[in-house]
């Protein structure tokens, strides 16, 4: 077995700390406990030009304003003595992040108290909850109510520090001067839109209507909507009933609880399936199954629209394939500029790349990649989850 003295072992374990397998690998048996006990006593420490520091890791939520980590020198070159002044030190500089972490939360909450909205944008005129994570929100925005079309979809910004998030028109009325959105809460800024969004408030800005408005020649329809899908089918449907078209809706929940506009959907179908997951209400199962009740039930169904989850859209498309039956789905990837310039919503069509915000969003769904569409989804799963984090922290 190689021999080193502890002064190396010092080095060696500075600079393996976080590679305990090498560590083992390099010094076995022996020195691998020494290396262990090494480590745990010289936690917080590191030396440089032959002095002793302290570093303290910065928790993630803080790194805008700190740093990855907080030093301080501890003007010694003996061990023994930086040991002995390490506790004070790295708890002086806990108490730093404590302190720094405290005064984000109250500049956050003076902030929200002072700016809770921003009154020239657009107006939220009525708000409905159908459930603990999807609600509706009706806004006063008359020249996209006048400009809209079935199939489109709006960029939102909720203040002037949010993201830019697409949202499906679920309605418009010409009228009132107002879209409808419903939304699903899933990550940050969707539950930031839950809390803040309230009648009277205001959106900082609404962008659109984007997108082509769907096709609507058709004779027979099948409009299947589940999860997120379920209110962006609405105003296609409506347009297919206003063209003539004999119109089935096949809508799916969790459970019956869960339903709504169930009246809307009546008024402008033919025929409406449920479908729930536990069979509380209409037929127990996806809305795959809902489907293939009407394609049993009807030869002559010439198209078949979807939206919803890329996972039920693509059961659906494979659904309708064996028949060779039109269907298009209305693609959800990740919408950033919304202007066919990041790049960040292009999908695969074919052999064709295509971007949802100036191309879609629909598209054919017998020739859509959903597995590329669902891997390009999760690319920011890390910054999202960190996001939610610190937005719940108060930090964001
Ligand atoms: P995050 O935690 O940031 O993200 C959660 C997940 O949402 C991510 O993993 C990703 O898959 C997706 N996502 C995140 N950012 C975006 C983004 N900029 N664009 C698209 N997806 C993103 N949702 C509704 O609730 N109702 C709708 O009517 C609706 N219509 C949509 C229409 C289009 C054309 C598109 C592309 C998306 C639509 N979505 C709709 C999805 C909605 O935009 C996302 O759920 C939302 O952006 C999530 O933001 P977040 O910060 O709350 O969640
Ligand atoms: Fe940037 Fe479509 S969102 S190209
Ligand atoms: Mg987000």
């Amino acid at each position: 077995m190689r021999r080193i003295d502890a002064d190396t072992m010092h080095r060696k374990v500075q600079n393996l700390r976080c590679e305990k397998v090498q560590l083992r690998r390099r010094y076995p048996d022996g020195c691998q406990a020494y290396g262990t006990e090494l480590m745990e006593e010289s936690k917080f420490l590191f030396k440089r030009h032959q002095t002793w520091w302290v570093k303290v890791a910065v928790p993630r939520t803080l790194r805008d304003t700190l740093g990855y980590d907080l030093r301080e020198s501890l003007h010694t070159q003996d061990f023994e003595e930086a040991i002995a002044a390490r506790d004070t030190v790295v708890s002086a500089l806990k108490q730093k992040i404590h302190d720094v972490r405290e005064e984000l939360k109250s500049s956050r909450a003076c902030r929200t108290a002072v700016e809770p909205d921003d009154e020239s944008g657009f107006e939220i005129v009525a708000r409905e909850d159908f459930s603990d994570v999807t609600f509706l929100l009706e806004v006063d925005a008359p020249l996209l109510a006048r400009a809209a079309k079935p199939g489109q979809f709006v960029i939102v910004i909720l203040h002037k520090r949010g993201e830019r998030i697409p949202l499906t028109i679920a309605d418009f009325d010409r009228d009132k001067g107002t879209i409808t959105l419903v939304i699903q809460v899933v990550g940050k800024s969707t539950f930031e839109m839950q809390q803040r969004c309230q009648k009277g408030s205001h959106f900082h800005g609404v962008v659109g209507p984007m997108g082509f408005p769907s096709e609507l020649g058709t004779k027979k329809v099948v409009c299947v909507g589940g999860g997120l899908g379920i209110a962006p089918v609405f105003p296609q449907l409506r347009a297919f009933k206003e063209s003539g078209a004999y119109v089935i809706g096949v809508v799916g929940f969790r459970n019956k609880d869960l339903i709504f506009w169930q009246e809307k959907f009546e008024q402008y179908c033919d025929e409406l399936i449920i479908c729930t997951d536990d069979g509380s209400a209409g037929i127990e199962g996806r809305v795959t199954l809902g489907l293939e009740k009407a394609l049993d039930k009807h030869a002559d169904i010439d198209r078949v629209i979807a939206i919803g989850p890329p996972i039920m859209m693509k059961a659906c498309a494979e659904t309708t394939r064996p028949g060779g039956i039109e269907t298009i789905v209305s693609m959800n990837p990740i919408v950033v500029d919304g202007t066919g310039m990041c790049g960040g919503c292009r999908v695969r069509v074919g052999d064709d790349i295509k971007f949802a915000c100036v191309d879609g969003p629909e598209f054919d769904a017998h020739k859509v990649d959903f597995d590329d569409l669902m891997s390009r989804l999760g690319r920011f799963r890390g910054d999202e989850a960190l996001a939610l984090d610190s937005w719940k922290e108060g930090l964001a």
